[in-house]
């Protein structure tokens, strides 16, 4: 763990600003209908075009508690916002920690790790259902990606896309759209001054803009 302690004269620092950063590691971010599924896999095509090794996947996973929470989201079976947190931070933890396939594992074999939502989603949806403070302290001992990509796309935009798809999930109302995207904003001011690098992109361009936007501020060296 890292200590809060900063030396006389210098500006404390707070244990978001501290945390360790894993190299390789990149993040989507953003409203449901934002993109980050597409920006996501656009993201990885590239990179394996360029012949770099990379894992892609996702949270919730499609392992147990990924599943149970699936289940919560479509709407089949019920568990209260505090739950959904528990939840949440349990199956990261179990993303990040699998000794075959976890986050870290892979990373440690030397390969890039893109991610299709992480604990920021935690901050910004669980944070305004029930409480930041308490969201925040749950994901307090995971380590924050070395590029995170936030896709800016306001909630009527974001919902319009959703309906086009047929179907859709419990956050999927104006009401928590809105409130989610306030704390997104929250949670990113928050790891400002982090290590992490934070691209605040517009989602409103269309899928390839977007893409090649996040391309050029990603500037990727092969990591093996
Ligand atoms: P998806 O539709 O992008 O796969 O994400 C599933 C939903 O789960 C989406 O509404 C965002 C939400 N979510 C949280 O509320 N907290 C989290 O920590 C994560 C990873 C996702």
């Amino acid at each position: 763990m890292t200590s809060n302690k900063s030396a006389p004269g210098t500006k404390p620092q707070t244990e978001l600003q501290t945390r360790s950063v894993l190299p390789g590691f990149i993040v989507f971010e953003g409203l449901d209908g934002a993109g980050t599924t597409t920006q996501a896999r656009l993201f990885v095509e590239r990179l394996r075009a360029g012949g770099a090794a990379v894992v892609a996947t996702a949270e919730p996973t499609d392992g147990p508690i990924g599943r149970r929470i699936r289940a919560v989201l479509s709407g089949a079976e019920q568990a209260s916002d505090r739950t959904m947190a528990y939840l949440f931070a349990a199956d990261r933890s179990e993303h990040l920690d699998d000794p075959n396939h976890g986050v870290l594992a892979e990373l440690h074999r030397g390969r890039y790790v893109v991610c299709d939502r992480y604990l920021f989603s935690s901050l910004a949806y669980q944070g305004s259902l029930c409480g930041f403070e308490f969201v925040r302290m749950l994901n307090a001992p995971f380590s924050l990606p070395e590029h995170l990509v936030f896709l800016d796309l306001q909630s009527k935009a974001g919902l319009e896309r959703i309906k086009a798809r047929g179907r859709s999930e419990i956050y999927e109302t104006p009401h928590i759209q809105d409130t989610v995207y306030h704390g997104y904003r929250q949670a990113l001011e928050q790891f400002r001054d982090s290590t992490m690098q934070i691209h605040h992109i517009d989602g409103s361009a269309a899928p390839e803009a977007i893409a090649e936007e996040v391309w050029s501020r990603i500037a990727i060296a092969p990591i093996h």
